[in-house]
């Protein structure tokens, strides 16, 4: 008997299903398995059987989609941005030719703080146009499912503000999206002498940001000049306490330790971790904690000091690759190219980014259930490429592989 599907994708020349029990860890990241001539069927968004196409059963299809032998995937799963914004950055560029350090440029106004300003100013109208824009480059880059944060506020208005935009861009663009509250992302001038006072302004918005399930996740950013060690621990706490998962942006330009209290708190993720101490990355590799890393950060600010992976992921630990797509620090939406400075400046391999970009970026932000993985009864969120396998998408780098991408089944891009 035939089983009526609305469209199957064939002929594949590698599928990369990534379904398996996750997050995947350390060397296990390297075994990648790929189906040779492979077929999708999907139905009311939903795969309902993938495999090699010669075991498929015979599919009474309404459409038959002509995948010409080429690479498909899951769609991608992007952990880490910084999506709504005001304004934009672009004369930090000379600054930063200059040399001169980004965590100057926060120290002087500019930087993160230039962008609360522009963000303050721009209304929730217009900053969801702008976010919509992005999450569609996004989508044309292959992103199926992406981690937005607030941060650019620092004022409960202002705040709430970008996380209304979030639910909004949510309900109205056809990518999925996971809410970061990151009201502790910089020290605003009000707040200079009295960086505590921020942090409990922000932390009594917990209630009413839980109460309308305006966020999942709560953020801090563990650095010099911004929040000690010790304020994160206690304001992580605290939105724990809250019912809410917690990120930490840890470790990026000094290593303070964040790595060890992003374990110690039982963090969803800990991000960043350029320079995580020997000890940090002991522990990431004994947790649950999945470690998000973001090369393109490093390069755009023009450091040296990649994140560690090799060590990483040769001590254990569960890896996750993303953009961190922002106006400052780095000003991207094409995780493609993020692939390739993980191949290129990380050394992983490209079956441990392919991991690091589906399955383990899913569980970067509690979606290993939904996103990240081609398996029966998944919301279909496929991506063909226009390669000829999985080795090909970082390995020619710094533009677009995307040929279509079905977010539930429909066609967003092609
Ligand atoms: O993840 N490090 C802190 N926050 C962002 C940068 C945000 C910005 O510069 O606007 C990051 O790199
Ligand atoms: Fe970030």
């Amino acid at each position: 008997m035939e089983t009526s599907v609305d469209f199957v994708i064939h002929p594949i020349g590698q599928l990369l299903t990534m379904d398996k029990p996750g997050p995947v860890k350390g060397r296990e990241m390297q075994n990648l398995e790929v189906v040779e001539n492979a077929l999708v069927a999907v139905k009311d968004g939903k795969i309902v059987w993938a495999g090699p196409e010669k075991e498929a059963p015979e599919f009474e299809a309404s459409q038959r989609i002509n995948a010409g032998g080429k690479l498909v995937t899951p769609g991608l799963v992007e952990p880490h941005t910084h999506l709504v914004f005001g304004g934009s950055r672009e004369h930090e560029m000379t600054l930063k030719q200059k040399g001169v350090p980004y965590l100057d440029i926060l120290k002087q106004g500019g930087g993160i703080l230039s962008t609360v300003k522009a963000t303050r100013e721009t209304s929730e109208e217009e900053l969801l146009q702008k976010a919509l824009f992005h999450l569609d480059r996004m989508a044309m880059h292959g992103i199926t499912t992406v981690e937005a944060k607030s941060g650019y506020g620092m004022d409960r208005e202002t705040e709430l503000k970008q996380l209304q935009v979030v639910k909004k861009a949510n309900e109205s663009h056809p990518l999925d999206l996971v809410s970061t509250f990151l009201g502790a992302h910089a020290i605003t001038r009000e707040y200079q002498d009295n960086p505590d006072a921020l942090l409990d302004e922000m932390a009594d918005m917990f209630e009413e940001i839980k109460e309308k399930n305006l966020a999942e996740f709560v953020d801090i950013f563990c650095e010099t000049g911004v929040f000690t060690l010790e304020q994160s621990r206690r304001y992580l706490s605290k939105a724990r306490e809250k019912g809410f998962s917690v990120k930490i942006h840890a470790d990026e330009i000094d290593p303070l330790g964040g790595t060890e209290l992003a374990v110690e708190l039982g963090a969803v993720s800990g991000d960043h971790l350029a320079v995580a101490s020997e000890e940090g990355i002991r522990r990431l590799a004994e947790s649950n904690t999945i470690g998000v890393l973001l090369p393109g950060t490093t390069f755009y600010l023009g450091k040296d000091d990649y994140a560690p992976a090799r060590k990483m992921i040769e001590a254990g630990a569960a890896i996750a690759l993303s953009t961190d797509f922002n106006p400052g620090s780095c000003v991207t939406e094409n995780l493609q190219l993020i692939m390739s400075l993980a191949a290129l400046k990380l050394k992983m391999t490209p079956e441990e980014i392919w991991h690091a970009v589906t399955i383990n970026a899913a569980y970067a932000i509690n979606r290993g259930n939904e996103a990240g993985v081609i398996a029966k009864g998944r919301k279909a969120d496929i991506v063909i490429w226009d390669a000829p396998n999985y080795l090909y998408v970082p390995y020619h780098y710094g533009v677009n592989h995307v040929h279509t991408v079905f977010k539930d089944g429909q066609i967003i891009f092609e």
